[in-house]
């Protein structure tokens, strides 16, 4: 049996292959395509204080190579998660990483509270990085003293584990994700998404009611790994892989360039087995050469 078990701080997976926020609903949408509980964890669509509409329509257009979202953290927030959602997971043994997301740091610290008198999740992993909302978001993401400021805080206020998930967007980024390590993050989550625009050419109209929208998908994967690779180099603590991927091989790349785990993302709208399909793929490969998860964490750095 490969071992596949991997280590993010004081926490062990069970695997490196989780589903990224927003991409894999509260994970019970899942059921019909495989037991959820095989996977690392899942990673909760973002969870605010109060539940969030979102953004109104149009708000995903596909392009060349990715999507555009314009989501706007719709979501039912951190209560009705905890009595409709939460109970059914932890009961299914489904390992769940809480994203969330709010627009002060005083929000943040009420939302990591209201969690932690929950049992079954792993994590909580902070959404400092979202394009498609005016306040908080990115501008937390991309300033080092601000991201310093929530992860503090949520350190000060929970005792699960806390993970800051970073914005490509941020100028050094590998200064943001440093700057979140010495204020006691448990691991960096890397990469949101980055805005991007469509325009209709027939209808001379912008394609997203928000005109600008995060993209995802295996045309961010290059970038992503740049920046993988760059925070695995400058912090100590875990860096957990999210950007564009789609097959085992993709989920590979990054744990050679140092991510310890990865997160499946847009690849789950094309393909709902996504994450089984390249878990089962990193089991095979494993296997074959006779190696554990863990031996590929940074092997090509
Ligand atoms: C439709 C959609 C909704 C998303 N919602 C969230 C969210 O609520 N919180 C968050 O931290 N990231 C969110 N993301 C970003 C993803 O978790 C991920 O970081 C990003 O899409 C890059 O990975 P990918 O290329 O594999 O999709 C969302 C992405 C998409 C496409």
């Amino acid at each position: 049996m490969t071992d596949l078990a991997i280590r993010v701080g004081s926490l062990t997976l069970k695997n490196p292959v989780l589903t990224a926020s927003g991409c894999f609903g509260y994970g019970l949408e899942y059921d019909d395509f495989f037991d959820v509980a095989e996977l690392g964890g899942i990673c909760t669509k973002g969870l605010s204080l109060k539940p969030r509409p979102g953004n109104p329509p149009e708000r995903i257009c596909e392009t060349p190579a990715g999507m555009l979202n314009a989501i706007g953290l719709a979501n039912v927030g951190v209560e009705a998660f905890c009595r409709d959602k939460l109970p059914i997971l932890r009961q299914r043994g489904v390992g769940v990483v809480a994203n969330i997301f709010a627009s002060s740091v005083a929000d943040f610290v009420t939302i990591a509270e209201r969690l932690e008198r929950e049992e079954g999740i792993l994590a909580v992993e902070l959404n400092v990085s979202c394009p498609n909302v005016t306040e908080g978001g990115i501008e937390f993401g991309k300033d080092a003293r601000l991201c310093a400021e929530v992860t503090r805080a949520v350190r000060a206020a929970t005792r699960l584990p806390v993970w800051v998930k970073m914005s490509p967007e941020a100028g050094d980024i590998a200064a943001v994700a440093r700057a979140c390590e010495e204020a006691g993050a448990d691991a960096i989550t890397a990469i949101n998404t980055i805005r991007g625009m469509s325009i209709d050419v027939e209808q001379k109209k912008l394609r997203l009611q928000n005109r600008t929208g995060g993209f995802s998908g295996p045309a961010l994967r290059p970038i992503a790994l740049r920046i993988v690779w760059e925070i695995a180099g400058a912090v100590s603590i875990p860096v957990i892989a999210i950007g564009g991927i789609s097959t085992t091989r993709d989920a590979i790349e990054f744990m050679l360039a140092g991510a310890t785990a990865i997160q499946v993302g847009t690849a789950n709208f094309a393909d709902p087995s996504a994450a089984k399909r390249i878990l089962d793929g990193l089991r095979t490969h494993c296997e074959k050469r006779g190696i554990s998860a863990s031996a590929l964490i940074g092997a090509a750095r």
